[in-house]
């Protein structure tokens, strides 16, 4: 019997996702290359390891898996992004077919996916880049999907995505058809880049709790308490962090403070960049991953420079106003770089759509995205939605106080105080750029437009 899909590359997520085709009933082919010593026997080990399996076909020979396969032939490739992509790419295509259909669900640059779906539509095979979030856990009970690409071939493959995916609070898929090119890419890229955002907005209120005195148990009950009107996978995580004790001790305890890092925030900062979007809190989140890992510079520093400590006591309330604060920030940021993105490559993204997507299955989950699905049917600009111009009236002071307050206690808290730094910004109406443009006419006789002038003309002093 020809299987009705293939996965090659059985790495935690490729293992997942094929345990989770399988359980929805598709047959499927599965492969993984052999390296002598490293990698030998996976797919039949796998095959073996578990029941929903039994009827799948395991595979290390490419040739072999691409002939198991129904015609015309869907692949989903789970394999590192990079060269490893292009690589397998070369050893498939020559035992592909016209209208066979290769799913890249690694994490991949979108320009790299833009690139891969026209050299293989020149032979006639089509290839959907699929941002595929979750992590291992959801990757078996439900991911969410963001492919892109030829829609056609998505209407090919739709049934075992849609299948497989996670399902929103209306039973609906956390999957959508996102774009075309890579646009499937870059939105994972974004969900990457806010995901470490909210990842260091925790850490931040994790460390002023602390630096205050209170234990992991402590601080675990606080996040536990925010969880009725701020809930998200990541705070529910953390809570469980918070309290895992081994042998009695808090294993968080035992954890070195570097942050690693994939490589998608830094894609999504450099993508952001070339957008001309202020969005801010990526690239701090980002660097404050890079400063993690000064850690000895960090230890030697600390010696010469003593942190004066807390000095006024700041208010769990507080805190947690600042963090739905910041999160606001977070996710306008967020959205508006995909709305510049859908401008500039002409993607038309349904941001909503997206919203709805990411509220199941993915790691960025959370109660204020359902809200946004409603808010971004209305509005791309959700700092103009009057919901969120009243949740951000009622945490903006506490927000402020709480930033004031970890400055003068020489707390590292980037995203907190960025988040609110940005905010002043963008209310500024007359902000201070035009000694910026009187500077760089100064020196460089750049030019500058002038207040009142609409004509675009640029002005010049002889300083
Ligand atoms: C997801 C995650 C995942 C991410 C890893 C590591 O959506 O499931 O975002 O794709 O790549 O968790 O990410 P970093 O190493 O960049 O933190």
């Amino acid at each position: 019997m020809k299987a009705e899909i293939g996965v090659i590359g059985l790495g935690v997520m490729g293992k997942s996702l094929s345990r989770n085709l399988a359980q929805k009933g598709f047959s499927v082919s599965l492969f993984n290359r052999h390296l002598k010593g490293k990698e030998e026997s996976v797919a039949l080990d796998f095959k073996q390891a578990f029941p929903e399996l039994k009827n799948s076909q395991a595979f290390d020979n490419l040739q072999a898996f691409v002939a198991s396969l129904e015609s015309p032939k869907k692949i989903m490739v789970m394999i590192a992004a990079g060269t490893a992509m292009d690589e397998l790419l070369s050893q498939i295509t020559p035992l592909l077919s016209v209208d066979d259909i290769i799913v890249d669900g690694g994490n991949s640059h979108f320009e790299e996916t833009k690139k891969r779906i026209k050299l293989l539509q020149e032979k006639g095979i089509h290839f959907i880049g699929a941002g595929i979030s979750g992590g291992e856990y959801g990757a078996l009970h439900g991911p969410s999907i963001m492919p892109s690409g030829n829609a056609s071939a998505y209407s090919k493959i739709e049934k075992f995505l849609k299948a497989i995916a996670a399902k929103d609070a209306h039973g609906e898929p956390c999957c959508s058809y996102i774009g075309s090119e890579g646009s499937g890419h870059f939105v994972k890229m974004i969900h990457n880049g806010m995901e470490y955002v909210e990842m260091q907005l925790l850490a931040e209120c994790y460390f002023i709790l602390n630096q205050q005195g209170a234990t992991n148990f402590e601080i675990a009950e606080v996040f536990e308490s925010w969880r009725k009107d701020l809930d998200s996978y990541l705070l529910e995580i953390s809570v469980d962090i918070l309290r895992k004790q081994e042998g009695g001790t808090s294993v968080l305890d035992t954890i070195l403070d570097q942050a690693d890092h994939k490589g998608t925030g830094k894609w999504s900062s450099i993508a952001i960049s070339n957008l001309g979007t202020p969005a801010t809190l990526i690239p701090a989140a980002l660097l404050t991953r890079y400063l993690s890992f000064f850690k000895s510079y960090r230890i030697q520093l600390s010696k010469n420079y003593p942190r004066p400590g807390f000095s006024d006591q700041i208010a769990t309330a507080e805190l947690k106003d600042a963090y739905g604060f910041a999160r606001i920030m977070n996710h306008y940021q967020g959205f508006s770089s995909l709305a510049k993105a859908s401008n500039q490559y002409q993607w038309n993204l349904n941001l909503s759509t997206i919203a709805r997507i990411w509220t199941q299955g993915c790691i960025i989950k959370s109660q204020f995205m359902m809200r946004l699905i409603d808010i971004l049917r209305k509005e791309n600009d959700i700092l103009s939605h009057p919901d969120i111009q009243k949740m951000i009236r009622e945490r903006h002071a506490a927000t402020q106080s709480v930033v004031a307050a970890s400055i003068r206690a020489a707390y590292h808290i980037p995203c907190l105080a960025e988040a609110v730094q940005f905010f002043h910004g963008i209310i500024t109406a007359d902000s201070s750029a035009n000694l910026i443009q009187a500077q760089r006419d100064y020196f460089g006789a750049h030019g500058y437009l002038k207040k009142g002038d609409p004509s675009g003309k640029k002005h010049h002093t002889e300083w």
